[in-house]
């Protein structure tokens, strides 16, 4: 074959010679944008019923374009469709193909359409999908958290801030706070959906077109929530596109975190929570090792997910209005974000159901580091000490029962009452990690009865209908 053979271009009429090879190589998007298929097919059913009903073909025409895309449809699951960098992109395979069946039909398909309105509205229906499976994913991962949080309630965990013993926690309470930021990311995604789902199909190239089309009935087909107003902006919007790689990214920042702590907490040195054996690796070398690579891959892996969000914006910085072919560029980068979400959220979920809590080694432990040291000068708040005297006090205890080498129960009476005069017995029932979770009382706090609430609350959220 010489570097002129091929199938005749989409464009062929005004050229003099055939794209050169090189070009074809170069500037081919099949190899990614074939994923787009059933996005491009059920699109072009659309158009074509459309256009039927327009008169601008016969409804026996429609029947035949809907028929033959179907059947490329069938051709493309099963692998028996031929892909070839001469055709291009996804839309010229499927259109080439529905020709080759059809003739002078498969012609028309195309009528009022641009490729350029085409892949907007193929990547829309396609994001939109994405969202749709994310959104559920998510909620499996909720979900995985809660039944873990409701398995621990009870369970006192040392909390900590700048990675130091802070304040006692319920553990459920800290596990349900992973909930509240994969809500947000969920609503995030619904609200990047909203902008998704509008239907660029019929702005054409950018200006319309001056045939009889009714997009409306389109919009009905795809069940887009609205068509798009300005043609010139519609055929190049990719706000949507930015947006979920944007939403993705930051629930890769909030698993990477989530993944950070849980290599911390699964260490030998805190011993915290004992990772799913089946959810660990191994070491080639050393015998011993319990490796937790799932979750140094999950940390990982939102690098590329930030990355994507940078490759998309900068894509866009510099282009002028309607469609440039530079957005070729836009779906490897949103297909990567979407591909990485997907397998992290796989294996979360299940790792996270498969984990459960050291209870012996938490509670051995728990004592230590003063947790109940704020719980303490809240107590002599509450007798009416000023808080920075209060703080100030126990301060002093504090360095006191270091000195001392023990905890602040430790201290004896008298030395309570050396620094606050007030002293009694019933102060003791600050002291304690676990009471200092008992007393808690504000809402949204690690009290216990706040906890519960919060399961119940979740519960009725993730297994509800309206689940976000
Ligand atoms: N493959 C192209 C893309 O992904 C389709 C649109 C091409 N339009 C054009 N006029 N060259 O953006």
């Amino acid at each position: 074959m010489s570097h002129t053979d091929g199938p005749q271009k989409a464009w062929a009429g005004v050229f003099r010679v055939p794209t050169d090879k090189r070009v074809e190589a170069f500037s081919e998007s099949v190899s990614f944008d074939r994923r787009l298929a059933d996005d491009d097919i059920d699109g072009s059913i659309a158009h074509a019923r459309m256009l039927a009903a327009c008169g601008l073909m016969t409804v026996q025409e429609a029947d035949a374009l809907a028929q033959a895309l179907e059947e490329i449809r069938g051709a493309i699951h099963a692998g028996r469709f031929e892909f070839t960098a001469a055709r291009e992109d996804i839309h010229l395979h499927i259109e080439a193909a529905l020709t080759e069946r059809l003739g002078d039909t498969g012609r028309k398909l195309h009528t009022a359409r641009s490729r350029n309105d085409q892949v907007a509205t193929d990547l829309r229906l396609h994001c939109r999908r994405a969202i749709d499976r994310l959104d559920t994913a998510f909620a499996g991962l909720q979900r995985a958290f809660l039944e873990l949080a409701d398995r621990e309630q009870g369970l006192v965990i040392p909390g900590y801030t700048h990675m130091r013993r802070a304040q006692p926690v319920l553990a459920a309470h800290q596990l349900l706070g992973w909930c509240e930021k994969f809500a947000r990311d969920r609503d995030r995604l619904a609200d990047c959906r909203r902008r998704t789902n509008v239907l660029p199909l019929g702005s054409g190239a950018m200006a319309g077109t001056s045939l009889p089309i009714d997009r409306e009935h389109v919009r009905e087909a795809l069940g887009f929530a609205a068509v798009a107003t300005n043609s010139v902006d519609a055929a190049s919007d990719r706000d949507f596109v930015c947006e979920l790689a944007f939403v993705l990214a930051l629930a890769a920042v909030h698993l990477s975190q989530w993944a950070e702590e849980w290599i911390i907490y699964s260490t030998e040195e805190f011993g915290f929570l004992v990772l799913p054996e089946g959810f660990c690796t191994g070491s080639s070398i050393m015998p011993q090792k319990i490796n937790p690579d799932v979750l140094e891959l999950v940390r990982g892996k939102s690098a590329r997910a930030i990355g994507n969000v940078q490759a998309l914006l900068v894509l866009l910085k510099g282009l002028p209005t309607a469609y440039n072919r530079d957005l070729q560029e836009d779906k490897e980068s949103v297909f990567d974000s979407i591909d990485t979400l997907e397998a992290v959220l796989g294996v979360a979920a299940p790792l996270v159901a498969g984990t459960a809590f050291d209870r012996a080694r938490v509670t051995a432990a728990l004592d230590r580091g003063h947790l109940d040291a704020t719980s303490l000068m809240e107590a002599l708040i509450a007798r009416g000490l000023p808080q920075r005297t209060a703080h100030e006090t126990v301060g002093r205890l504090v360095r006191l029962a270091l000195t001392r080498g023990g905890s602040l129960a430790d201290l004896s009476d008298q030395e309570f009452s050396g620094e606050y005069a007030g002293w009694d017995g019933g102060l003791r029932g600050a002291l304690g990690a676990s009471r200092a979770v008992e007393r808690m009382k504000s809402f949204g706090s690690t009290a216990p009865a706040a906890v519960a609430e919060q399961i119940a609350g979740w519960r009725r959220r993730l297994d509800g209908a309206a689940a976000t």
